[in-house]
């Protein structure tokens, strides 16, 4: 009697214990769906948002300044140098002094001398936006102290140097190269070449509410 009920009882202990391995496997397989679901939208999300971000950059917002900006051109015949400008706007409703006069000022330089298109031109606010000191424009980066170069890495082309905490910018967009700056420099759009004049004629809309 014992080893036949030994032998029932394993029985019963067998007969329970496959569909408790079934259910843990099922468990298992249904623990994988769920990281590869997981993995697959985190992927997913984070291809959206880089999407996000680069159609951020490519549809920055631009206001029209009330009266553009004219730079002589034989200011800047040649890449290598910057002219700095002020130009007069106006905060927008929503800034924290919203609709007051307001003067930015700029940085343009010529990033091509192929022609003499706008997009051949680039300006940008002066203000480095860690602490508003007002940037440098270094045409040649071999001139960056060795500190910077080890904080950007190697820059091939014009920069522009927060003299206060050294945040370094590339000159042909604003972008920021590194330093405490908690972004880019705000930028204005030249939107005409005449002439005789780089004609300046629209900001960033985020200066408007930066100031
Ligand atoms: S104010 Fe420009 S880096 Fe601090």
């Amino acid at each position: 009697m014992t080893p036949a009920l030994r032998g029932n009882t394993a029985g019963r202990a067998e007969t329970g214990a496959a569909p408790a391995r079934e259910g843990a496997a099922k468990a298992r397989g249904g623990g994988l769906a769920r990281r590869t679901f997981l993995g697959a939208a985190a992927l997913v999300l984070c291809g959206l948002g880089r999407r996000l971000r680069a159609q951020g950059r490519r549809f920055l917002r631009y206001h029209p300044l009330p009266r553009p900006v004219l730079v002589p051109r034989n200011a800047l015949a040649a890449p290598g140098r910057a002219r700095r400008f002020q130009a007069r706007a106006v905060s927008l409703p929503t800034a924290a002094n919203p609709d007051q006069p307001v003067r930015v000022t700029g940085l343009v330089t010529r990033i091509s001398d192929a022609d003499d298109a706008p997009d051949r031109f680039r300006a940008v606010c002066a203000v480095c936006p860690h602490e508003r000191c007002e940037v440098d424009f270094v045409g040649d980066p071999a001139d960056l102290h060795p500190d910077v170069i080890a904080e950007t890495g190697p820059v091939d082309g014009p920069v522009y140097l927060c003299p206060c905490h050294n945040s370094a910018f590339a000159a042909a967009d604003g972008r920021r190269l590194g330093g405490p700056a908690p972004r880019g420099l705000y930028r204005f759009r030249v939107t005409d070449v005449t002439d005789t004049s780089v004609v300046i004629g629209e900001v960033e809309e985020d200066v408007l509410l930066f100031f």
